[in-house]
């Protein structure tokens, strides 16, 4: 992969040019990246994240930017009827729909699309989730009003993110892990530290997890809970519609 020839967007503005051209550019490598990581941990985080999107089987759900499928899988394996994910990185979508094929996974619809304007009508779903995406978005308060949008009333609406909320030793500890082992490993397994340097910074600089929670509300969402996970570096939010 040619670290260089992705840019790395700056944050707190994303460029969705960039922001896809990045998970493009890291697709390859990125599921292997989050074992690595997390120490095979981000599956159970999903899993959590995708029972609390469904509080019963059968649902129709959509997953907001869901990269290389882990999440839609999560909630397929929680109940889902079925899932649609949507992402803007093509080659994230060819590294899901490999996965999917593989499994024989049959429930899942991929969709090229804009978590910013979903081509989805107004309620179609019953639930929907979203996996470490909102804070590569340009507009949390437009992405989380797009979710709002298409959920039906009384469904649900579930935010997982990554997060630096922990305070004490154990918090510089993750931080000092983030931000200086997390690119190392990102350089050696993936070829691109620039890209696991964004992801650190993504965090620092995101909305704090109160912050998040009144965004969820200023959308109109109801009933705004969460959890933080990990050291404080991973949040689950959960609403309604
Ligand atoms: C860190 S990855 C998370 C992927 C997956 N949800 C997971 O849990 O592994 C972030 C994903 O969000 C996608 N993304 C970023 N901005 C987006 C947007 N505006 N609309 C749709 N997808 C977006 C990226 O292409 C990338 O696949």
């Amino acid at each position: 992969m040619d670290e260089n020839a992705a840019s790395v967007p700056g944050n707190s503005r994303a460029e969705p040019t960039q922001v896809r051209r990045m998970f493009d550019a890291i697709s390859p490598r990125y599921d292997l990246m989050n074992t690595v990581m997390t120490g095979g941990l981000h599956h159970r985080w999903r899993r959590l994240a995708a029972r609390a999107t469904l509080p019963r089987p059968g649902l129709l759900a959509l997953d907001v930017g869901c990269g290389t499928g882990d999440m839609a899988l999560a909630l397929r394996a929680a109940g889902a009827r079925a899932v649609v994910g949507v992402d803007i990185a093509p080659a994230m979508l060819r590294h899901a729909l490999r996965k999917l094929d593989a499994r024989g996974e049959t429930g899942v619809t991929l969709l090229l699309g804009d978590a910013l304007r979903l081509p989805f009508r107004d309620g179609t779903f019953d639930a929907t989730a979203t996996a470490f995406t909102l804070r590569n978005t340009a507009d949390v308060h437009a992405a989380l009003a797009e979710m709002r949008r298409v959920v039906r009333p009384g469904g649900r609406v579930v935010v997982l993110e990554g997060a630096e909320t922990g305070g004490g030793p154990a918090g510089r500890a993750a931080r000092l892990y983030l931000h200086r082992v997390v690119p190392l490993l990102g350089g050696i397994i993936a070829g691109a530290p620039r890209a696991y340097r964004y992801l650190p910074r993504s965090m620092s600089e995101f909305l704090a997890p109160d912050a998040l929670a009144d965004v969820m509300r200023a959308v109109g969402l109801r009933g705004v809970r969460y959890r933080v996970l990990m050291l404080g570096t991973v949040t689950v939010h959960v609403a309604a519609v």
